[in-house]
Formats: C-alpha cells, structure tokens, sequence
C-alpha cells in the first residue's frame, strides 16, 4: 500500500499540510476503510505505539485512534493526565522527551494550543493534535474526506457552519481554504473564529478560490449550501458560559426548516457529541439528512492514514 509523503514532522493543525499531501491522505484513508469493509487490516504500524495524552474528555478521538492502531498493528496506550506526572507537575518538555524513548508517536488532547506546540518542540516523535481549545485538525480532516468521498470535485461544494467560532471551526476554515472549498461561518456577534485563523484562511484561500464569508446571518450562510455543520454552543473548558451561551446562542441551530433553507438537498455533520434540542435538534440528527455516524467513523480511516504517514516512516 502507498503511504504518502508528508512533508511534516507533526500534525497540529491543518495548515502543516498541502493540498496535494491533504489528498494523498484521503486517497489512503479510501483504501484503509474498503480494507476495514473486506475484513483485511494490513500491518502498517505493526509493533509501533502512540502514547495518548487526554486532558479533556473523549470517545471518538480515543476509540479511534486506539481502534485504529490495533487494526495496523500496532498499540495505543491511553495517558489521562490525572494520572501521569504530568498532571502533578512534570514539565511538557520532560514528558516529551520521556515518551520519545518508548514510543513511536504521541496524540494530544488539551487546553491551550501552545502546550501541543511545546510538545511537539520538545518530543523526538511525532506529535498528532487530537484537540486543542483552538483547533480540531484530526476531525477536520475526517470532516473533508466525508465530503470528498460524496463529491467528484470537492471544490464545487460549498459548506456552511452554524455556530461559536472554535476549535471546530477554525479548523474547517483552515481545510476549505486548502482544498477551495467555499466556506461560510455563522456565529452570534462575539463568537466569530478568532481573526489570526480568519486571516491566515484568506491568505491560503487566495491560492484555491475558496470563497470564505464569515457572518452573524445564519440566513445569508445556509443559502445555496451543500453541508451544513454545526457544534455544541460550549466547548470543552468553557463549562462556566454555559448559561450565557445558552441564551446568545438560542437561534444558531440546525433545524428541518434551516435545511429547506439551503435550496438543496443538503447533508448535515456534526462532529458529535452533540447536545441535541440545542444546536441541532433530533429530527435532523436522525434524519435522512444528516451523515453524522458516517462522519464519526472517517475520523479512524483518515487517523489511521495520518499515522501511516508520520509514524510509518
Ligand atoms: N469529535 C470528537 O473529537 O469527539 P470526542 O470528544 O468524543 O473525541
Ligand atoms: N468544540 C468541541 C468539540 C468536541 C469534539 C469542544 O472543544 O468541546
């Protein structure tokens, strides 16, 4: 099996990767998943290990990665930092280096941004991002291959979120400026995705054609939208907010009448967990709209591709 070349040492955010590296993981991911289908799971990563570090709660990201590295072979050891000494105060550069002697990568889940940057600065491994409070690229990349998997030019599609401007949606907007997608951000006056990432968008999508509007009219994004997506109104850490967010956020759900909205036969994601009633409702979560568990599975075909990539060197 082809593994691509990724120019990376890490995988933190989107932006570590081209276009074509982006499509050559997709490619990958395809073959992965029609093997995971056949019942064949060639080891790839055999006698290879990931040390997972979790600061924040998790089932997608653990079981897939976990799932993933058992199905190529390898193994992935799952570190809850209230557990490990990092959580008692063993720096970020220690623990990096610590973790180099005995594995072959390590995943991260964790608050600031700039403790996955730490990690990868100071581990000898690569260093995947599986969420961090400003971006989500492993979800991301499963998100766009979801798409991709639909469409014949992924280009053409034009994909609306609906919600706070986060780590999910930092992430899209970095992905649909790679790939040319056309991308529109809906969020309350307050919660639009932080500028650096907007701008850093704009700049990559002057380079694919991808139309990027960010916007407080749940209207204006949802018309003529391929996929619509959406997330919980409070993300991880942000537990205190929930009462504000709450009430500023009552509006920016995906609801039946919002899908009749778009014109089109629209496919609604979620990255999950959703919190139904709220951002979207359970009419359209198990509707024939939504692809959410389809979505839900691609995160360990593209994981298993990105490990393939960075750890299968
Ligand atoms: N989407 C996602 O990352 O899910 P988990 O929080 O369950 O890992
Ligand atoms: N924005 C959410 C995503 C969860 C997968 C959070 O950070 O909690």
């Amino acid at each position: 099996m082809k593994i691509p070349v990724i120019n990376t040492p890490d995988f933190l955010t989107l932006a570590d990767i081209t276009r074509e590296e982006m499509e050559s993981l997709f490619e990958l991911s395809a073959k992965l998943k029609r093997g995971v289908q056949k019942g064949k799971f060639p080891a790839l990563l055999k006698n290879r290990t990931l040390a997972m570090i979790f600061e924040k709660n998790s089932t997608r990201t653990r079981v897939s990665f976990e799932t993933g590295m058992i199905q190529l072979g390898g193994h992935a050891l799952f570190l809850s930092s209230s557990e490990i000494q990092l959580g008692r105060g063993e720096t970020v550069a220690d623990t990096a280096r610590v973790l180099s002697r005995y594995n072959d990568g390590i995943m991260i889940r964790t608050f600031a941004h700039s403790k996955v940057e730490e990690l990868a600065k100071w581990a000898e491994i690569p260093v995947i991002n599986g969420l961090s409070d400003s971006f989500h690229p492993c979800q991301a990349l499963a998100d766009y291959f979801t798409i991709w998997e639909r469409e014949s030019d992924i280009s053409k599609v034009k994909l609306a979120y609906i919600g706070d401007g986060n780590n999910v949606s930092n992430s899209l907007l970095i992905g649909a400026a790679l790939l040319g997608v056309d991308i529109a951000i809906a969020s309350p006056k307050g919660f639009e995705p932080e500028m650096a990432v907007v701008e850093k968008a704009y700049k990559m999508a002057s380079k694919t054609s991808s139309h990027i509007t960010i916007t407080n009219d749940i209207n204006k994004a949802v018309d003529g939208a391929d996929y619509l997506y959406t997330d919980v109104w409070v993300s991880m850490g942000q537990e205190k907010e929930t009462a504000k967010k709450k009430k500023v956020f009552a509006k920016y759900k995906i609801t039946d009448e919002l899908i009749a909205r778009t014109g089109r036969n629209t496919k609604v994601l979620h990255c999950l967990p959703a919190h139904r009633g709220e951002e979207i409702t359970d009419s359209v979560m198990d509707g024939s709209h939504s692809i959410v568990f389809d979505q839900a599975e691609n995160r360990m075909h593209c994981q298993k591709a990105v490990m393939c990539a960075l750890m299968g060197r």
